[in-house]
C-alpha cells in the first residue's frame, strides 16, 4: 500500500511554499498601505508613553488588509525595548462576549490568575489593579468587533475603567468591515468608538496585481504562472471586491487545479475556473460568520428558492426574482421554528440593504405594479450550497 502515500512526497511542480499562500500567514511587505500603518502607529505612540491618547475605529470592506496591517505594527511595538504599552488583540469572533474579552486579557498577562476562573468583576479588579501596579496602558485591539454580543456593556465598562484607574489606563482599537453596525450602539458607546476612524478602501486591479505577484514570487516555483493569469485574477477579483483575499485565493485554487492535472503551467483557463470556486468559498464563509437574523434572512431566501414560491421574472434577463414581502414571512416562520424573535420589518429591511451591500444577495425596485412597489430578490450564490452551509453551521450551533 505504500504507493497510497506517494503523492504527500512527491514534489509538487507549481508550488515551492504551500504556508505562504495560506489566510493566516502575514506577508513581510504589505503594499499600498503605508499611509495606514502610519496612522495606526501614530494613535498608538501616546500609549507606548504611557499616556492615555485617544480610541480608534478602523474600517473597510473585507480583505483590504485591516488585521495584517493591525498585527504587524503590534509585532514591530512588541520588538521596541521599552514600552509602556501592553497590547492584547483580541478576535472577537472567537471571544465575543465581554466575559470572554475579559478573561482573554488576564490570560495574555496573568495565566496563572485566569485559570482558577473567577468572575467577571473580580477579573476586572484585577485588570484595574495591574494596570495600576506601574501605570500602564492597555491597548485592546477588537477585531471583528461588530461579533461581540454584549458591545455596549463591553465598551461602557472599558471606557468606564479610566475613571477608577489612577495610574495608566485603558485605549481601544476597534476593527470592524461592517460599517452600518455602527447603527445599533448607543450613542455613548458609539462617541468613544468613533474618536478617530481610519478607513481602508478596496485595491484597485493594478494593486491587486502586485500583490498577487509578490505572494507568486514566494509560494509558487519560478515562472510557472504565466503574468496573464496573475492579471486576470487580479482583475477578476477587483470586479467583485477589491478584495486581496479573493485574488489571493484565486490564484493559489488556480495552482491546485494545474498540480492536480499534472501541468507545469498556471494559465488564465485555471485561473476563469478557479474563480467560480473562491468566490462561492468566500461567500459561504461571509454568509456563515453574518449576525444571527442577517443568516437567517439568507437561510430563508435559500429555502424559498429551493423549496419555489412566487417569482417574477425580469424581462430583460429572464431571471427568477423572490418577492421582499414573502421572503420577510419565511424568515418569520423561520425563526419562531428555531424559537427565536424575530425582527420587525423595519430591521428587515435594513439587514436587506446591508446583505444587498455585501453583494450576497442582488435586488432590484420593481416598478409599480399589481402589488405596488417592492423588492425583488435573489441570492447571488447557489440556493441549495447555501442552504446546506447554513445548515451544517446551525446544527453546529445547537450541539456547542
Ligand atoms: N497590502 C497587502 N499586501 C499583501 N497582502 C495583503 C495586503 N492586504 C491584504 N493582503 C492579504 O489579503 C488577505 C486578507 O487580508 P486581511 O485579513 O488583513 O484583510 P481584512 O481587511 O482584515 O479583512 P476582513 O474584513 O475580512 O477581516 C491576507 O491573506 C493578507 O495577507
Ligand atoms: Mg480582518
Amino acid at each position: 500500500m505504500a504507493e497510497l502515500f506517494d503523492d504527500i512526497f512527491k514534489e509538487s511542480k507549481i508550488f515551492l511554499k504551500r504556508e505562504v499562500l495560506s489566510p493566516h500567514y502575514i506577508p513581510h511587505n504589505l503594499l499600498f498601505r503605508d499611509k495606514q500603518m502610519q496612522e495606526i502607529a501614530k494613535y498608538m505612540t501616546p500609549s507606548l508613553k504611557g499616556e492615555r491618547g485617544h480610541n480608534l475605529f478602523v474600517y473597510g470592506k473585507a480583505g483590504t488588509g485591516k488585521t495584517s496591517c493591525i498585527k504587524s505594527v503590534i509585532d514591530k511595538i512588541k520588538s521596541l525595548p521599552i514600552s509602556k504599552a501592553k497590547i492584547s488583540y483580541i478576535n472577537c469572533r472567537v471571544y465575543n462576549s465581554r466575559y470572554r474579552i475579559l478573561h482573554k486579557i488576564v490570560s495574555d498577562y496573568l495565566p496563572l490568575y485566569a485559570k482558577r476562573g473567577y468572575g467577571i468583576v473580580d477579573i476586572y479588579e484585577r485588570v484595574i489593579s495591574w494596570i495600576e501596579e506601574d501605570g500602564k496602558i492597555l491597548v485592546v485591539v477588537l477585531d471583528e468587533i461588530d461579533a461581540v454580543k454584549d458591545l455596549d456593556d463591553l465598551v461602557y465598562t472599558l471606557t468606564r475603567a479610566n475613571s477608577d484607574i489612577k495610574a495608566g489606563g485603558i485605549a481601544i482599537v476597534g476593527i470592524s468591515n461592517k460599517v452600518s453596525f455602527k447603527e445599533v450602539l448607543d450613542p455613548r458607546s458609539l462617541s468613544t468608538l468613533d474618536e478617530n476612524e481610519l478607513a481602508f478602501s478596496p485595491y484597485n486591479s493594478n494593486e491587486l496585481s502586485q500583490i498577487i505577484k509578490e505572494r507568486v514570487a514566494e509560494g509558487f516555483r519560478k515562472e510557472v504562472v504565466d503574468p496573464a493569469a496573475i492579471n486576470l485574477a487580479a482583475a477578476l477579483a477587483a470586479k467583485d471586491s477589491g478584495d486581496a483575499r479573493l485574488a489571493l485565493k484565486i490564484i493559489t485554487k488556480a495552482g491546485e487545479l494545474s498540480d492536480e492535472r499534472g501541468l507545469t503551467a498556471v494559465t488564465v483557463n485555471e485561473v476563469t475556473e478557479a474563480a467560480k470556486f473562491a468566490e462561492e468559498e468566500i461567500a459561504y464563509e461571509v454568509i456563515n460568520t453574518l449576525p444571527e437574523h442577517q443568516r437567517l434572512i439568507v437561510y430563508a431566501i435559500a429555502l424559498l428558492s429551493v423549496q419555489g414560491s412566487r417569482y417574477k421574472r425580469l424581462s430583460e434577463s429572464g431571471e427568477m426574482y423572490l418577492f421582499s414581502g414573502d421572503i420577510y414571512e419565511k424568515y418569520v416562520s423561520v425563526s419562531n421554528s428555531l424559537q427565536k424573535e424575530a425582527k420587525s420589518s423595519r430591521w428587515y429591511r435594513k439587514f436587506i440593504s446591508d446583505l444587498d451591500m455585501q453583494g450576497i444577495i442582488i435586488s432590484y425596485e420593481s416598478g409599480k405594479g399589481i402589488r405596488g412597489h417592492t423588492k425583488l430578490i435573489k441570492l447571488a450564490y447557489p440556493p441549495e450550497k447555501i442552504r446546506e452551509s447554513i445548515e451544517k453551521t446551525l446544527a453546529k450551533e445547537a450541539t456547542a
